[in-house]
């Protein structure tokens, strides 16, 4: 699957661990940046990675910043993004198959990476549930208009 990921200089070093592990697994990595855990400001990569799934040119988003809040916040501000801040393996799955999210955000501070693995395959294995589900992510997308 082709995957793009950013962080900011809070995710920097998850990032970069993450985006090789994703890679070994035969994904398609795109690495959207920083170069470095130099200070950044979340929203600019938050934007990046969301305009990547939004546009069609990837098919799901990591991103990584201290918490995971501020690129969830950033990246739901780009039209036809559902970003969820996932904190673990649970989350992370009712995140794809309730809320059919596509761009995932981790915390690179308060969880491990080995965690952090483990909510990526979560997230990237488990499908949309639809039926129920499917009429309320309607009526989330339709909020955009
Ligand atoms: C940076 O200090 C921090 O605010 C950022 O990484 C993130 O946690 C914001 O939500």
């Amino acid at each position: 699957m082709k995957i793009s990921i950013a962080s900011d200089h809070a995710g920097f070093e998850q990032k970069e661990a993450l985006a090789d592990y994703l890679a070994k697994q035969g994904h398609e990595v795109v690495d959207r940046g920083p170069d470095s855990d130099d200070r950044v400001d979340y929203p600019d990569f938050a934007a990046l990675v969301a305009h990547d799934v939004a546009d069609g040119a990837a098919e799901w988003g990591v991103l990584v910043c201290g918490t995971g809040i501020g690129m969830a916040v950033a990246a739901n501000k780009i039209h036809g993004i559902r970003a969820v801040n996932c904190i673990n393996v649970q989350f992370a799955q009712l995140a794809r198959e309730h809320n059919n999210a596509n761009v995932v955000t981790l915390s690179g501070r308060f969880v491990e990476l080995e965690e952090n693995e483990r909510i990526l395959d979560a997230f990237l294995s488990t499908e949309f549930g639809g039926g129920r589900h499917a009429g309320r992510v309607e009526k989330i997308m339709a909020l955009e208009n």
